[in-house]
């Protein structure tokens, strides 16, 4: 029903080119209030599709959501195996779930699935990821390196900064890295990382590397609940930003990094890590399961945990914690 009255909104705005269409016109077209019409226009906008709305002469679509496509990542990526094949969906549960069963597959390294959509978009610690069509990237990205299980958290740092490097290639926005593995701009948060691994004994058969990147959301597009940590590129740059250039921007950084990586070790990433980051030499408090502790950030081990001295001199290791600055 919902799809029906999608797709005769769709043709007559279609029919009508540049004109605009009265609400009353719609309204008799597909057989329902005014309100009705105006909410199904705000579903539009929603969905990435810039409307423009006059006193008594109606509706017009200036233009439509910019969808990404498979082909338009392959014209001008300069890779030579990080998204070289790509998963394309339009709406998934989440990607992640797709990268794990084509993992399975056994899909050659470097494969990413990207949805426009994920209707129930996974966060780390359980939480959900608010993944709204045509207006952010949802990516997996599936690796298989050959090394042991324990060192797997180094490549959720080597995304941030391959992510952070390709946002300032992209754009004028000089993000910066929250440990473990939050982006931020002016301290709200652009861009989550969720890393998951398909693991036996300390083998790993792949690496899922999920990425989250609010791009063109505006602020009415976020939950209310998200209004005051999270943000999105356009919002911060003041004008809407190229998903699949920045998509090949930041699979061009991932690999020179995962390369560099591969053949001389975490060294070379932590340095930039750490130069990315806004939290090192900074007090913070590290909230974790069990405790909230207070100190000041040192920096990463090689294996990535934060090191944080307490006021006695004391120095923490912290694993998984949520970090207030
Ligand atoms: C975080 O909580 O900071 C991590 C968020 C990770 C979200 C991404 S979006 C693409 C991929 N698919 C998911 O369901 N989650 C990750």
């Amino acid at each position: 029903m919902q799809s029906e009255i999608r797709k005769k909104l769709l043709d007559a705005f279609t029919d009508a080119g540049e004109s605009f269409l009265s609400g009353q016109y719609l309204a008799e077209l597909i057989g329902c209030s005014r309100t009705a019409v105006w909410k199904h226009m705000e579903d539009l906008r929603k969905e990435g599709f810039t409307l423009e709305a006059v006193r008594n002469k109606g509706y017009r679509i200036v233009k439509t959501p910019e969808r990404i496509t498979a082909d338009e990542i392959r014209l001008g990526l300069i890779t030579n195996f990080i998204g070289k094949n790509i998963h394309y969906e339009e709406s998934v549960e989440s990607t992640q779930k797709i990268a794990h069963h084509l993992s399975n597959e056994g899909v050659p390294e470097g494969t990413v699935v990207i949805a426009e959509e994920q209707r129930s978009g996974k966060g780390r610690l359980n939480r959900s990821w608010h993944s709204p069509k045509y207006s952010g990237i949802w990516m997996s990205l599936i690796l298989r390196p050959n090394i042991p299980l324990t060192k797997a958290p180094q490549l959720t740092l080597l995304t941030a900064v391959a992510i952070v490097q390709a946002i300032e290639e992209v754009t004028n926005l000089q993000p910066v890295i929250k440990w473990p593995n939050d982006i931020l701009l002016n301290g709200k948060k652009i861009t989550g990382i969720l890393t998951e691994l398909q693991a036996e004994a300390d083998r790993i058969h792949s690496v899922i590397i999920g990425t989250g990147i609010n791009v063109n959301q505006k602020r009415e597009d976020f939950p209310s609940e998200l209004h005051d940590t999270a943000s999105s590129l356009s919002i911060e740059n003041g004008a809407p930003i190229s998903r699949a250039e920045l998509i090949k921007s930041v699979f061009k950084h991932f690999e020179k990094l995962y390369l560099l990586y591969l053949e001389q070790g975490f060294f070379p990433i932590k340095l930039l890590w750490e130069g990315y980051a806004v939290s090192i030499g900074k007090i913070l408090k590290a909230r974790t399961l069990t405790n909230v502790i207070e100190g000041k950030a040192l920096g990463i081990t090689d294996d990535g945990v934060l090191k944080l001295e307490d006021k006695t001199g004391f120095i923490h290791h912290i694993y998984s914690a949520d970090i207030e600055i």
